[in-house]
């Protein structure tokens, strides 16, 4: 139907005739000559209706959004009409013909207004991606993905699909469950990853597969998080730790340089689980931040401050400082806005000191005296002109509190030393542990652990696994591990978790037994889709970069799912709604 694109016209197409089909992305009468901006997916041209042209009338009915077709002669803008803004901005279309290919009833929001809700944006998406900003996203996601295939296949990776109705598959979260209509009763789960069928295509020789896949979780959703979310999902034979991280990286920067033109660092630096817990007080670092938590909790042991002295001689607690540099100038105002922040992660307090031009100032510098007071300022190198941020409690919460208060400071002051900070997290705990001194597996119970089986019985609240994670900019994009691949190891691992034989016969028996058929050495990796495309298109949500994304409830605005079923259907599938009463 066209012989241009819109947003490819330019000085060389001037006294070309064009044929054009697009939307009108905005008319203007200007006394007598109308003029439209029409756009496609490739850009936006100017079109000039004048008077004498036949179709003129027709014109005047015009609103914006209609769908035409429009043939006409590109010349030059005149003098001083040239939009700079504009990438056709040299030239416009003088019109011969006009059709409108259909009509469009009044938007009800502005398409490329930046304060529409986004309640509104999902419930209309289908014009809300008409937004060129939502164009470019969409598209380079495109991008990533054929990358990410083309560096898979010529890596010898062979693309297969598993199911999704299939069983559950644990990754920490809930499942969402499919009824089953010829077994009634009984139910399906989308697969949280597919984790266990990948595992099975290396027991069944493929030894290198990838797939780019929806994974189901239904979990508390955040901006990074939605209930159905795209991995690149890539499992190896006979590779070492080592090996897969050195392929995913070449990938990961062979995709920044191709996608977004930017040069990640020839060696992603490696960090272990405790060091960055330590250092940064979280599991997913950003290390565009220089700065660090310290700990002091040899200098608060003997400290006239309970506050402090109490967590500094409790093992499961810890006193640790963040120095910020150049905060000395934070108001206490603010200060009481991160106190009340810190409190979402249970700290009880804030504790600071601000070193100004005369001397330290603080509210407990009289609990911790000069001598102890120095040598926090010695310990954490602080300079004239810096505040310190204290945190005393359980580990957890001292981590959880600083650890994300210097990423909230480092927002609000701009502390950030460079743009791109890729960084590998390795030597995970192998399991957590609960309150009620029951352990969870922190990846995923498939995950090999760096001892053996004996040794993993005796320190296993202590035993370290073979995974790793990707960090970029403080974001986890991907995570993986070498797997166990002998059936005792499982076993071991399935009992640590206090999973009976039974259970772990009816959960996971298919495994179990393919594991005994000569399984081969192998591990793997799988990378949140959706979190990279928004960490390459600097946006702050994965909402942003998914076409028909759910909100925080893990609700669809635009097709109101989900939403009930005819009894009927209910009646088929074997199934009675009984709402529960909320407590
Ligand atoms: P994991 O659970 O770490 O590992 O998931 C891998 C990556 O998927 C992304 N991700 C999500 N993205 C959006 N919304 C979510 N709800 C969500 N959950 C996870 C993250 C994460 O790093 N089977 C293992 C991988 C393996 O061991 O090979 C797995 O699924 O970026
Ligand atoms: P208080 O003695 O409770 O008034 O606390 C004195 C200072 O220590 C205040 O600035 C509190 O914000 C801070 N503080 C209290 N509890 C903690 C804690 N657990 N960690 C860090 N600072 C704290």
């Amino acid at each position: 139907m066209r012989t241009h694109y819109c947003g490819e016209l330019n000085k060389d197409s001037i006294d070309q005739t064009v044929e054009l089909c697009g939307w009108v992305n905005r008319r203007r009468d200007h006394g007598g000559v109308i003029f439209l901006d029409m756009r496609d997916k490739r850009g936006i041209a100017q079109v000039v209706i004048n008077p004498d042209n036949d179709d003129f009338t027709l014109a005047e009915s015009i609103r914006n959004e209609f769908v035409l077709k429009i043939t006409g002669q590109v010349i030059a803008r005149g003098e001083g009409l040239v939009n700079p803004k504009l990438a056709t901005g040299e030239i416009e279309i003088v019109a011969h013909k006009i059709e409108i290919l259909n009509t469009s009833k009044p938007i009800p929001f502005q398409i490329d207004s930046t304060d529409t809700s986004e309640e509104v944006r999902l419930k209309y998406r289908y014009l809300d991606l008409r937004r060129d900003e939502m164009q470019q996203r969409l598209r380079l996601r495109s991008k990533v993905t054929h990358y990410m295939r083309e560096f898979m296949d010529n890596n010898d990776f062979l693309d297969i699909e598993t199911p999704f109705l299939t069983k559950a598959t644990p990754e920490g979260a809930r499942d969402y469950l499919v009824p089953s209509r010829t077994h009634p009763g009984d139910f399906f789960a989308l697969p949280q990853s597919p984790q266990l069928f990948k595992q099975l295509l290396m027991m069944s020789g493929f030894e290198r597969y990838y797939q780019i896949v929806k994974c189901f979780r239904d979990e508390d959703l955040r901006a990074d998080r939605q209930p159905e979310f795209t991995q690149l999902d890539v499992e190896s034979s006979f590779m070492n730790e080592d090996e897969i991280m050195a392929l995913m990286e070449e990938m990961t920067r062979g995709m920044f340089k191709s996608v977004i033109d930017v040069d990640l660092p020839n060696e992603f630096p490696i960090i272990t689980y405790a060091d960055a817990m330590n250092l940064y007080g979280v599991d997913r670092p950003d290390m565009r931040i220089p700065m660090q938590i310290t700990d002091i909790n040899e200098l608060m042991k003997d400290v006239d401050f309970k506050v402090f002295s109490g967590p500094a001689n409790d093992a499961k607690s810890r006193v640790a400082a963040l120095k910020v540099p150049g905060g000395a100038t934070i108001s206490r105002k603010k200060i009481d806005k991160y106190t009340k922040y810190v409190s979402i992660y249970g700290a009880k307090g804030l504790a600071y000191i601000k070193l100004n031009e005369d001397g330290p100032a603080s509210p407990i510098l009289k609990f911790l005296g000069d001598e102890v007071t120095a040598k926090i300022i010695e310990t954490t190198d602080a300079q004239t002109g810096d505040i310190i941020f204290f945190g005393a409690d359980k580990i957890k919460i001292v981590n959880e509190a600083l650890g994300n208060l210097r990423e909230q400071l480092a927002k609000d002051l701009d502390l950030f030393d460079k743009q791109w900070a890729p960084i590998w997290v390795v030597d995970f705990p192998m399991f957590d542990a609960e309150d009620d001194g029951s352990l969870s597996a922190v990846h995923h119970p498939f995950t090999a652990p760096s001892v053996d089986a004996k040794t993993l019985e005796q320190t296993a609240d202590t035993a370290l696994s073979r995974a790793y994670d990707l960090v970029i900019n403080g974001s986890e994009v991907g995570g993986g591990s070498i797997r166990i691949h002998q059936v005792e190891m499982q076993q071991t691992v399935l009992k640590l978790l206090g999973i009976s034989d039974e259970e772990a016969q009816d959960k996971f028996g298919f495994l179990l037994n393919a594991l005994e058929y000569g399984c081969p050495p192998h591990g793997g990796m799988a990378f949140g889709l959706d979190r990279l495309v928004m960490i390459m298109t600097g946006t702050d949500s994965i909402r942003e970069v998914i076409a028909f994304p759910k909100t925080q409830t893990a609700a669809c605005l635009l097709t109101n799912a989900p939403s009930s079923v005819p009894r009927k259907v209910l009646r088929e599938l074997s199934i009675k709604v009984s709402l529960l009463e909320k407590d």
